[in-house]
């Protein structure tokens, strides 16, 4: 990858100076003098449509934030991605987790050895396993039929398995999956309160196998099990997703119920591999492989599209225009169906733990702004709960609406319902109301002058805020997966322009070296040498 700081780029200088140009610009007057806007930034792609033009942008902004891609040489960044170079510099790592939706004939080579054959070799583990689970073949040490599933992981080995398996739980099948994740107690033994040992699978999913959480929570899981069970009914009830088999085996899974996933799959991106087993026994292989047809289907749009027509770069080169330019600190992500309410949750971890750097690829101290705040909750509910501070706050906050023309469930009267809030939220964000709208509503209303103009300030909308609108046929498992993978070449995009390393996470490093060595200390009940505040916090739990 090129080592270019994209502030020292002509694309830079000119967006900066273009910046003041345009930054009092009001949407509401380029949509009046622009009747063409609407579809000037509209990108209508297989069952997607994007319509960008609710944001504070010129066609010239777009221009210079394509040149911009140009010079940081985002074409040949795309072809190194996708080609198994070593991009992940600094674990000396290709990151490949395109390849694990590629379609069986193609060829991916990794030091000169095709990926895709052992790929297809644990799809294909993956699609066996799943269909003797659901079909009820394969039973439980009292031969019963498996009624749940547990999948044990925290990370990335949680958050896209739990936020797929929710989004299409219109097509689950009659298995329950749970999620345990975190290292406090409460979590597991709320979850274990309603399992029948007898019947329930457990899944302990980590790419390394030396992660705390996953670790004492399988092992809490595997004595409650026992306390049932014969030592030999853990082969049957527990399976595993990782590449250190050593460990796995140590923890006594047996190796026909162990999946293997690749260090060239990151895992914030590994819903993908193994990782998705829990996702292909609740809704089924087949829809599974849907779910992967989808990314690969975005993949190919997004390594061949021209920049301009390209959904993930676009909404990345947007980003970048808010968070460099604009001094934006977040995005919300807002879909308006229920099933994507942990949409944000997920990509918090895929964007921020990626793109959360301050040393470019030089290893020197960035002078300008990188990752960006996600955060979200669906619409209608985030309506009622935050809205008031995109509306009406100090901050600029751009948010992805994301909704669908179909509705599952196939209630009209719900579905035009939501919709109208979608449709009627994007509009409110960039319409606003003047105080000439607001005084002429509250005079109607027959309110005195003096009550009028006491209002007036407190009822006035700015508006002039940005949204992207996402309009999708209807949520698949192969439209979610285009809409993970647009997000996820979003994030690759504004990491190759920050020019710093998305996919390492070394980060979240020192808090658990930390964390070890209180932990011994908890344990021992002997503090060692510590800032002033963590030792009396350490002294008053401990009393
Ligand atoms: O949070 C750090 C991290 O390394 C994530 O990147 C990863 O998804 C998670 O921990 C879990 O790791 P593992 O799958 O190895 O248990």
């Amino acid at each position: 990858m090129k080592n270019i700081n994209p502030t020292q780029t002509t694309a830079w200088k000119k967006l900066e100076k273009h910046f003041n140009e345009v930054q009092q610009l009001q949407l509401k007057e380029l949509f009046e003098k622009d009747p063409e806007r609407a579809s000037a930034f509209t990108i209508a792609w297989e069952d997607f449509y994007l319509d960008y033009s609710k944001n504070l942008i010129t066609k010239e902004t777009r221009d210079l934030l394509l040149e911009l891609a140009e010079e940081c040489e985002l074409k040949s960044a795309i072809d190194s991605y996708f080609g198994g170079d070593a991009i992940n510099q600094t674990e000396n790592r290709a990151v490949l987790h395109t390849a694990l939706r590629a379609p069986a004939d193609v060829k991916i080579t990794l030091e000169g050895e095709n990926v895709v054959p052992e790929v297809q070799e644990v799809k294909e583990k993956i699609r066996k396993f799943s269909d003797k689970i659901i079909s009820g073949e394969k039973k439980g040490f009292t031969g019963k039929a498996f009624t749940d599933v547990v999948n044990i992981g925290i990370g990335g080995s949680d958050l896209g398995p739990v936020m797929v398996t929710e989004s299409l739980q219109f097509y689950q099948n009659h298995l329950k999956v749970h999620y345990v994740s975190n290292v406090d107690g409460d979590h597991v033994y709320e979850i274990l309160k309603n399992l029948n040992p007898e019947t329930t699978l457990f899944l302990v999913v980590s790419k390394t196998f030396t992660t705390q959480e996953t670790l004492t929570n399988a092992t809490t899981i595997r004595n409650w099990f026992r306390k049932t069970a014969p030592q030999e009914a853990v082969a049957e009830h527990f399976a595993a997703v990782s590449s250190n088999l050593k460990n796995v085996e140590e923890f006594g899974i047996t190796i026909e119920n162990v999946f293997p996933m690749w260090d060239w799959v990151g895992g914030r991106f590994s819903l993908w591999s193994a990782v998705g087993l829990s996702i292909s026994l609740a809704v089924g292989y087949g829809n599974f492989e849907a779910l992967l047809n989808g990314a690969h289907i975005m993949d190919e749009h997004f390594k061949t599209s021209d920049f301009k027509e390209n959904i993930p770069v676009q909404l990345a080169l947007l980003s970048i225009w808010y968070n460099n330019f604009y001094k934006a600190e977040s995005e919300a992500v807002i879909p308006y169906t229920q099933y994507l309410h942990r949409l944000p949750a997920y990509l918090q971890q895929a964007i921020m733990e990626s793109n959360g750097k301050s040393v470019d690829r030089n290893g020197e101290k960035v002078d300008y702004q990188t990752g960006t705040l996600i955060w979200g909750e669906p619409g209608t509910n985030s309506q009622h709960a935050f809205f008031q501070l995109i509306h009406q706050g100090t901050k600029l906050i751009p948010a992805d609406f994301i909704g669908f023309k179909k509705s599952l469930h196939k209630d009209e009267d719900h579905h035009n319902k939501l919709m109208a809030n979608f449709f009627a939220q994007t509009e409110a964000l960039l319409q606003g109301k003047s105080k000439a709208e607001v005084k002429q509503e509250l005079e109607a209303q027959g309110l005195s002058k003096d009550a009028v103009e006491k209002l007036l300030p407190f009822k006035e909308f700015d508006g002039n805020k940005p949204t992207n609108s996402l309009l999708i046929n209807k949520l698949t498992p192969e439209s979610l997966g285009k809409l993970i993978a647009m997000y996820e070449h979003k994030i690759f995009v504004q990491g190759v322009i920050w020019n710093i390393f998305s996919y390492d996470q070394w980060g979240v490093e020192l808090g658990k070296q930390l964390a070890s060595k209180i932990l011994a200390e908890i344990e021992s009940k002997s503090t060692d040498s510590h800032d002033s505040s963590t030792k009396n916090l350490l002294s008053f739990f401990l009393k």
